[in-house]
């Protein structure tokens, strides 16, 4: 359910969308903005991204539905941070450093259904809320005070059908705070009931040359000629900002239907006259759609110069035949090629482009409103200036 605001938020986004398509207008910043081409390119600043953002922030780590039920865990890799996330007995969600309080072994695999792990090493025992619970051969290895011995546990936060965590143990943080606004607009949506349909995982350049390419519908007309192009207008967009979270509206080929919709009933036309995309910063961009949704989670390196993006595609129910299964199965891939070879292969040519050395900087124009937005929490995140503002919309 939307809450009032909200549905009058959307009025008001479908009605500024419809102006811009008559006046073939979009919403645009006040200037154009300068980044200069090395700051995608450097090595320095790019471990201080990954220091002051990635590891500090509360990160999408995972969806609900890749945990649907107690007892289910999945390891995985973010930033080189071995992470493993358990749904508790109570429904909860544990996230935790996968390394054995012993030396270090990774006590989990893969993924599954269990609720205990035994550290292949030495077969130190451990519960899936991360406890202790027995040690090997202890009477030979001595007393070991097992309540100090857990698994180390990640500042965790779960809402709206996505899993946040932050990278590094002990950092507080005020998840709602930060998530704001937009977690509230994803729960309104339902995820967290959704059908986890699978992943795809795709390679490409420097995490904010990809990330760049989902802030905008500039390129849909040249870079989607025959996908995206087919569905929405390019280079009409309304952009809202929830703290450095991003809604970014889109117009379908059919909005002008809403013309027909009392203006106090347009916020029911999410992917029925218009469309979507929804960032969380820094790294991850939502696009819902009834056919499939998803939810693209960006992940920097190794290098400065590669990023490996997992999208994950969720459903609002669970397919009921093989041939549903199979429909999914073939939109993902679908989706995957789309972003593999209309985006990303073009984010490793814009890559070379930049270290080319032709230009000093790129230029976001007034139409890339999202762009610049992005740019400027980036460099809130990394400034030190204690004077420094929140910017805004
Ligand atoms: S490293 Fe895990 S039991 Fe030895
Ligand atoms: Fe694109």
């Amino acid at each position: 359910m939307k809450s009032v605001e909200k549905q009058q938020e959307y009025n008001l986004i479908a009605s500024r969308l419809l102006e811009h398509v008559e006046m073939r207008s979009t919403d645009m910043a006040d200037q154009q903005m300068r980044i200069a081409s090395d700051s995608y390119a450097d090595p320095e600043r790019w471990e201080r991204e990954m220091e002051q953002i990635f590891k500090r922030l509360p990160l999408l780590v995972g969806l609900s539905g890749e945990l649907p039920e107690p007892g289910f865990y999945k390891t995985k890799n973010l930033l080189g941070v071995p992470l493993l996330l358990t749904r508790l007995k109570d429904g909860s969600v544990r996230a935790m450093l996968n390394a054995c309080a012993h030396r270090g072994m990774q006590v989990a695999e893969g993924e599954g259904k269990c609720d205990k792990f035994a550290c292949p090493y030495h077969a130190w025992l451990y519960g899936n809320d991360g406890s202790l619970q027995r040690v090997y051969g202890e009477d030979t290895y001595g007393a070991v005070d097992k309540a100090a011995m857990s698994l180390t546990q990640l500042p965790v936060y779960e809402r709206g059908g996505l899993i946040f965590a932050v990278l590094t143990p002990g950092v507080e943080v005020d998840f709602e705070e930060f998530l704001g606004g937009m977690i509230e607009d994803i729960e309104s949506l339902g995820f967290a009931d959704w059908h986890y349909c699978g992943q795809r995982v795709i390679q490409g350049a420097n995490w904010k040359v990809a990330y760049d390419g989902y802030l905008e519908g500039y390129h849909f007309a040249a870079a989607h000629p025959k996908t995206i192009n087919a569905r929405t207008y390019s280079n009409i967009m309304e952009f809202r900002g929830y703290g450095p979270h991003l809604l970014i509206a889109f117009p379908q080929r059919s909005i002008a239907k809403l013309n027909d919709v009392p203006k106090n009933e347009r916020y029911k036309h999410e992917n029925d006259g218009y469309d979507f995309v929804r960032t969380i910063f820094p790294n991850t961009s939502i696009f819902v759609a009834p056919e499939i949704t998803q939810v693209a989670q960006l992940i920097p390196g190794p290098t400065v110069g590669e990023n490996t993006t997992i999208l994950h595609y969720i459903h609002h129910r669970k397919p009921e035949t093989a041939e549903d299964t199979q429909k999914l199965e073939e939109m993902m891939d679908w989706l995957r090629d789309v972003v593999q070879t209309e985006d990303y292969d073009l984010g490793l040519k814009v890559q070379n482009g930049m270290a080319s050395g032709a230009f000093s900087h790129v230029t976001f124009g007034r139409n890339e409103r999202g762009n610049q937005y992005f740019h400027r929490w980036l460099e809130y995140y990394l400034s030190d200036d204690p004077e420094r503002t929140q910017p805004e919309l």
